[in-house]
């Protein structure tokens, strides 16, 4: 593909963000912030990174944007949701993740982003408890009302284009069901029949951004688009799709670390990984059926990378354990301790430990932000369904498990990935030359 065939980032750009909490609020007024200059995007692809375009002599390396047409953060504007009615500036302050200096600048624009009702069932969030809520009769009518929220944004705004991107807490977890989420048919059918057990909250803001042309990603290890009813609405759409669960903290450094392990061909007996947290996710997260959602979500990495099957003497039976523990005293400030157990030469054990003193949201920010940008370019270049290319964000990237394939974990081959589809929109050749 040529550039010329990726339309031109002309107009607003409306990103609309399911939740209003921490995640989001950094996100936001660290946009806000940076379009006056106040402070820096650090850890955002998009903004920093630079891939090399050629080789030998004609070899560049070249930010994003002047690669492909990405939208301006001068150019955004902002909507969420959430159950809580406070406003994005009093929902910052609650967080407590960024300091008053640091949102004061934009006080009087994270005012006026006051959440629209949310799209809320309890039953999938017990630990949340706000009247912030639409009164809708039916899983349909839900989709309906915010297909509506989502025309009205767009309007009022004059945006071009919208994103939706999910912030929201965990929802309890959702086996996938064949009879229900395998076709759209059955899919809309339960909506319209008002399933409850199958069809979530999340599921319904998916169906509503796609139903109305927008790119849906999902920050949460919800399965809410994970699923072929939602892929055929994706295609039928010509809608761009990704998830699950931005990868910031403890899974980013086991899907950068595990490499060294596999590709020393060293063994491993066992990963244990806990961490504390004190954050309104951690507070949802200790509801076990919400924590399940998560667990399977983290769980997942490894099995892509150290894999029993190519190398059973080395990666068979070990023990991986996840762990989340609600810890209100650090808020934001998750700890993550990683206890590996490998063993090397005749089989000698050693032991690597690791321990991340993170800042949960300040390394989600980025995420969203990137997720979001690349979404609307994926969408302006005609690339639809599930963007594998943006699977180096997600901690459980979404793959056709109908058929087999597998997600890829393995942080540098993702990086492959979304500079191969970086470039291939912009014209130029992928290749995997490591630089
Ligand atoms: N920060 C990270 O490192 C990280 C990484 C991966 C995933 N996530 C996920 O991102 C999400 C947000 O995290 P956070 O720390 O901002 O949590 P948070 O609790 O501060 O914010 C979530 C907000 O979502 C709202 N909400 C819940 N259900 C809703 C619904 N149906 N519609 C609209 N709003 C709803 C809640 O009221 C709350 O204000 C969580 O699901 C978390 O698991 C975070």
């Amino acid at each position: 593909m040529k550039q010329q065939d990726v339309m031109p980032a002309d107009g607003k750009l409306g990103i609309m963000v399911v939740g209003c909490g921490a995640v989001s609020t950094t996100f936001i007024t660290g946009v806000l912030m940076a379009r006056k200059g106040l402070a820096k995007p650090v850890g955002s692809m998009t903004q920093y990174d630079k891939i090399r375009v050629g080789r030998g002599d004609n070899k560049k390396y070249l930010n994003y944007n002047d690669i492909v047409p990405l939208a301006r953060l001068e150019d955004i504007e902002f909507a969420v949701w959430d159950v809580y009615p406070q406003n994005a500036y009093q929902a910052a302050m609650y967080a407590e993740v960024l300091n008053e200096k640091d949102i004061n600048p934009v006080r009087d624009e994270l005012e006026k982003i006051v959440p629209m009702k949310a799209a809320f069932d309890k039953n999938y969030a017990k630990r949340i408890d706000g009247d912030n809520v639409k009164d809708c009769k039916t899983r349909r009518e839900m989709a309906e009302a915010l297909r509506e929220d989502i025309r009205r944004f767009k309007k009022e705004k004059n945006c071009a284009r919208i994103v939706v991107i999910w912030a929201a807490s965990t929802e309890i977890y959702v086996p996938v069901d064949e009879n229900v989420h395998f076709t759209l048919a059955a899919l809309e059918k339960a909506m319209d029949e008002d399933d409850r057990e199958h069809i979530a909250p999340s599921m319904c803001y998916a169906y509503a951004a796609l139903s109305e042309g927008a790119p849906f990603i999902m920050g949460a290890p919800n399965t809410t688009v994970d699923i072929p009813a939602m892929w055929e609405l994706a295609e039928k759409t010509k809608m761009p799709i990704s998830g699950k669960d931005f990868k910031t903290g403890q899974t980013l450094v086991k899907s950068g670390f595990a490499p060294i392990i596999s590709t020393r061909c060293l063994g491993l007996n066992g990963w244990f990984s806990t961490n504390i947290l004190g954050n309104r996710d951690g507070l949802v997260l200790d509801e076990p059926a919400n924590f399940r959602t998560k667990e399977v979500s983290k769980l997942s990495t490894l099995e892509t990378i150290l894999k029993a099957d190519v190398q059973p003497e080395l990666y068979k039976d070990y023990y991986h354990k996840v762990r989340i523990n609600y810890y209100p005293p650090r808020n934001d400030n998750k700890e993550g301790w990683d206890n590996i157990d490998i063993f090397g030469w005749m089989g000698y054990p050693m032991q690597i430990k690791i321990n991340f003193l993170c800042r949960d949201s300040i390394l989600a920010a980025p995420l969203l932000l990137d997720l979001c940008l690349l979404s609307d370019l994926a969408a302006r270049a005609g690339r639809y369904g599930t963007q594998h290319f943006l699977s180096f964000f997600m901690k459980s990237p979404m793959h056709d498990y109908t058929r087999n394939e597998e997600a890829v974990n393995n942080l540098y081959q993702q990086y492959t990935m979304l500079k191969n589809a970086i470039r291939e929109m912009g014209g130029y050749e992928a290749d995997e030359e490591i630089d």
